[in-house]
């Protein structure tokens, strides 16, 4: 009797398992799990940078995924493969042949234009796409590969709005030009020369620094006793907020700032520990503001409530990035990049940041660019 119950009891169960066995059998087969990367700083000098553009990327695919995906006939379920390439360009293609080896499905980066160029070339001979959020060298896509798109506007054109915007609206006459000597931060420096002195802006000086420097007291010493109206920086927001708090310090109150994208962020006036020149500071982007975007202010609340206190520059357009990939998907009805890289660039997607469409090489059809300056220590949009 008691021997009868066990085996019994024991069949059920088993039973049970089988079908518990199955219908996990059956899911597994459902639903497929996609990776898809950010690719950028995570450590380092400009490590609050790279987080919230991997932030972007995070928010994206949580919103995706909420949306039930089928592509290919199967529910598909995207996750993140975070990699920190730490704005170095070795470490950046390291990282980009990891991905190419780890088939993930598409990537989001890099995040300067220094790691960006190298790692294109890996990402174009294992032909897995990526959509740069943040690089704007124009040599980022001068290659045409068509694993390549980047979503902002390039240094061409924030190095001639800030030029343009020095002559016309602030008269400047005279600057000094330092650069980092970065892809990103040489490039920019080079486009803002040419084009102020196109405007009849004099170059007083050109001096040289590097993406791990924190000390500028020789490099502005020469340059105060050639009293330019104004410095121009291409690099950092991690040199140009301790170089603001020199300026400060060495008398150089009212000299004014010009930069590019990777110094326009929120965090530039804690790195300058609150200096007075912070105010001096006109900065570009490669997009619109945030409030400008079709329904940015309720991606910003929601990024904001996510993230708190960590938005900075690029995370808008590291989210629109990673829904373009997946619309490409959606419209080739493949995950497989080598599938889908062909409907990438016959994007036309409807993003937070602008209405996305591509030129053959890859650049934005359309790109706004942004100029801010700082008000009462709040980074503030003048466009
Ligand atoms: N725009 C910056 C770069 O290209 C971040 O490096």
């Amino acid at each position: 009797m008691q021997k009868k119950s066990l085996f019994t009891g024991s069949l059920h169960l088993t039973a049970a398992a089988a079908l518990t066995l199955c219908a996990s059998l059956a899911h597994a087969q459902d639903v497929q799990t996609v990776r898809i990367a950010h690719a950028g700083p995570t450590s380092g000098g400009i490590a609050h940078i790279g987080k919230d553009t991997e932030n972007g990327v995070r928010m994206a695919i949580d919103d995706l995924n909420a949306q039930g995906p089928v592509i290919g006939g199967k529910r598909i379920k995207f996750e993140l493969a975070a990699e920190d390439d730490a704005g170095e360009p070795r470490q950046a293609t390291a990282v980009a042949q990891k991905l190419c080896d780890s088939k993930v499905a598409g990537v989001v980066g890099h995040l300067q234009s220094g790691t960006t160029i190298p790692a294109s070339s890996i990402y174009n001979k294992c032909g897995l796409p990526h959509i740069t959020a943040a690089a704007t060298n124009p040599d980022v896509t001068k290659r045409g590969f068509n694993t390549t798109y980047r979503l902002i506007a390039n240094d061409n054109a924030l190095g001639a709005a800030l030029a343009y915007f020095a002559h016309d609206a602030l008269k400047i006459k005279t600057v000094a030009v330092i650069d980092d000597r970065t892809a990103y931060g040489q490039g920019l420096a080079d486009v803002f020369k040419a084009t102020a002195e196109q405007k009849g802006i004099q170059v007083l000086a050109m001096e040289y620094t590097n993406d791990k420097a924190t000390d500028f007291t020789a490099i502005l010493t020469a340059i105060k006793a050639k009293k330019p109206d104004a410095i121009f920086y291409g690099g950092l927001d991690a040199q140009a907020g301790p170089m603001l708090r020199q300026m400060e310090q060495l008398g150089l109150a009212n000299v004014k700032y010009f930069g590019g994208d990777a110094m326009c962020t929120e965090k530039l006036v804690e790195l300058s520990s609150k200096a007075g020149t912070v105010k001096n500071v006109t900065c570009a982007t490669g997009g619109a503001s945030v409030q400008k975007m079709q329904g940015g202010a309720e991606w910003k609340k929601k990024y904001d409530a996510r993230f708190p206190g960590q938005f900075q520059i690029y995370s808008p357009y590291a989210y629109d990035a990673t829904f373009v990939l997946v619309d490409a998907m959606k419209r080739a009805n493949s995950v497989d990049p080598q599938v889908y890289v062909p409907f990438i660039g016959k994007t036309q997607f409807k993003g937070i940041t602008a209405n996305i469409a591509f030129t053959p090489k890859g650049e934005l059809t359309a790109p706004a660019v942004t100029l801010y300056t700082y008000k009462d220590n709040v980074r503030a949009a003048l466009n």
